[in-house]
């Protein structure tokens, strides 16, 4: 008997297999991720913005996959942080500056319809993002330099981003937890 799969069985089989796979494991901000690279040299502390307490690595990377169940919450780092799009749905992405600018992009592969495959998010900003598509997800790669530390990582509740931003209250209610 033929067995038919669905493109949903398929995608929740095929992001069940790139989680271990790749063996990425929960981010506090949602989604999953796994650092692929940690730069072998430091810029020390005293060649780094006020912003940075302490060394840190040239550069690191990871990747990151959200799901239709998750999303990624507002967050912020200091770094300015490059996103690849690798495969799977289209990702809608918020960020917020800190003068109060909100934009919104798409990070996919469908460039002649606006989606962008490499996005970059200034340092500083705030920025969360979803899957548009129900049962599916998307995997991509972040890039950061100096190198990623959880200390230069921001996780903000929905009323510290809301006394912030009071304008974007409907935005930070649908990406905070
Ligand atoms: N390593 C752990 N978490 C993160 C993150 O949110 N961004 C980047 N670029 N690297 C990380």
């Amino acid at each position: 008997m033929a067995t038919s799969l669905t493109l949903e069985n398929f995608n929740m089989n095929r992001i069940q297999e790139i989680i271990k796979i790749l063996g990425l494991l929960p981010h506090p901000e949602g989604g999953y991720y796994k650092e692929t690279y940690r730069s072998k040299g430091y810029i020390d502390a005293d060649s780094l913005g006020k912003n940075y307490e302490g060394k840190r690595n040239y550069s690191t990377c990871i990747y990151f996959l959200i799901t239709s169940e998750n999303f990624s919450a507002f967050h912020k780092i200091n770094q300015d942080e490059i996103w690849h799009f690798h495969e799977g749905s289209t990702i809608e992405l918020h960020t917020i500056s800190e003068d109060g600018i909100h934009q919104k992009h798409f990070i996919g592969n469908d460039i002649l319809n606006n989606e962008e495959p490499q996005l970059i998010v200034p340092g500083n900003h705030w920025f969360a993002g979803k899957i548009t598509e129900p049962n599916s997800y998307a995997l991509v790669s972040c890039t950061v330099a100096p190198g990623f530390e959880f200390k230069d990582f921001t996780l903000p509740s929905r009323k510290e981003l809301t006394t912030l931003f009071p304008q974007h209250k409907t935005l930070i209610q649908n990406f905070t937890n």
